[in-house]
């Protein structure tokens, strides 16, 4: 009875998906997991016979050529010469390891985290993955942890309309600057899914570097490497736009021998049904702009339930548990 108190259907939901029983889900997520090494390698090296994402997710100098047209990944019809002063902006190799990580945590922005004292079990991976600028800070981190190597910027609701950079301001400069340094290691932008991404993902970098924050490096996304991560899931059953989510997800499991997941849960109530808001920062009164509205971008019930099957495969784990 409890299990059936508990179907619901996500706000997020499209109406392509079949309604998702929550209660369940949940307490299988909640049940010992371990982890199969042979599944995990055998996906990590399907992925890398696709795109190589230790060379390919970031662009570079050895992987981009000075003076070459870049396509947009969204708008295909359009392209972005990397004229000299760009290329010489761009790290001279990759900023990956060879050898994969042991451990690595990809954190979502789910309200799911909140409550949960996750945050010493996401730090404690080698490499932590987060999307979107999240705060860590305050009385967050006990949830959230600190720890954020490779962070990703949305460039048009986070760096062009949230920190204004394109107004060059030195209070927005300021402001931005205040903010980030809450991360290290790289700050990654999806400059070339989009022509109006690219001229603020290179402001972003030019004011990292006026303001000499060297423990953060700005990189841009390699549209190449996201087009073969899309075609990759699509051919896998996942036709729709990526979310950030899955992307990083994709990219841990490329370059880490464990991946964990935090703050996956695209559900408006929990698996033992407290309602729950979308993102762990939101406020109750919170409006999506509605064209950032993941139910329109994204169907993220889907990906999810994706990742699920990789859990029970034990290629992947996704938590819910309390941790402390
Ligand atoms: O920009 P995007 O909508 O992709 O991401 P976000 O809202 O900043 O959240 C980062 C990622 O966390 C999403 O891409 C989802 O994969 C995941 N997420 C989730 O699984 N459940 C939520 N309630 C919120 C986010």
């Amino acid at each position: 009875l409890l299990a059936e108190m508990l179907v619901v259907v996500a706000t997020t939901q499209q109406p392509t998906t079949a309604p998702v029983d929550v209660g369940t889900l949940g307490q299988e997520l909640l049940l010992p997991w371990q982890q199969n090494r042979t599944a995990s390698q055998h996906l990590m090296d399907e992925l890398n016979n696709c795109t190589s994402t230790q060379a390919e997710a970031i662009l570079t100098r050895a992987n981009t050529r000075n003076g070459q047209n870049i396509r947009y990944y969204i708008q295909h019809e359009k392209t972005y010469q990397a004229n000299r002063m760009f290329y010489n902006t761009l790290p001279r190799t990759s900023p990956l390891p060879q050898t994969p990580y042991r451990r690595c945590s990809v954190v979502g922005n789910g309200a799911v985290l909140l409550g949960r004292r996750c945050g010493a079990e996401i730090d404690k991976a080698d490499f932590v993955f987060r999307s979107n600028l999240p705060p860590l800070t305050g009385n967050f981190t006990r949830d959230t942890g600190r720890k954020a190597n490779w962070t990703t910027a949305n460039p048009i609701s986070q760096l062009n309309w949230r920190f204004n950079l394109l107004s060059n301001k030195p209070a927005q400069k300021e402001k931005f600057v205040r903010h980030v340094r809450q991360y290290s290691g790289l700050l990654w932008v999806s400059a070339f899914g989009v022509k109006a991404a690219t001229t603020v993902a290179i402001r972003a970098q030019r004011v990292l570097r006026e303001k000499k924050l060297s423990s953060l490096a700005v990189v841009y996304g390699n549209p190449r490497h996201f087009a073969a991560v899309r075609d990759f899931w699509a051919y896998n059953g996942l036709s729709m736009r990526l979310s950030t989510g899955i992307y990083l997800t994709t990219i841990a499991m490329t370059i880490c021998d464990e991946v964990h997941l935090f703050g996956f849960w695209p559900f408006d109530v929990s698996h033992s049904g407290e309602k729950l808001l979308y993102h762990y920062y939101d406020k109750p009164d919170t409006k999506m702009n509605p064209n950032l509205d993941p139910a329109f971008l994204h169907n993220l019930p889907k990906e999810f339930l994706k990742l699920v099957e990789l859990h029970r495969r034990g290629v992947l784990k996704i938590h819910l548990e309390t941790c402390i």
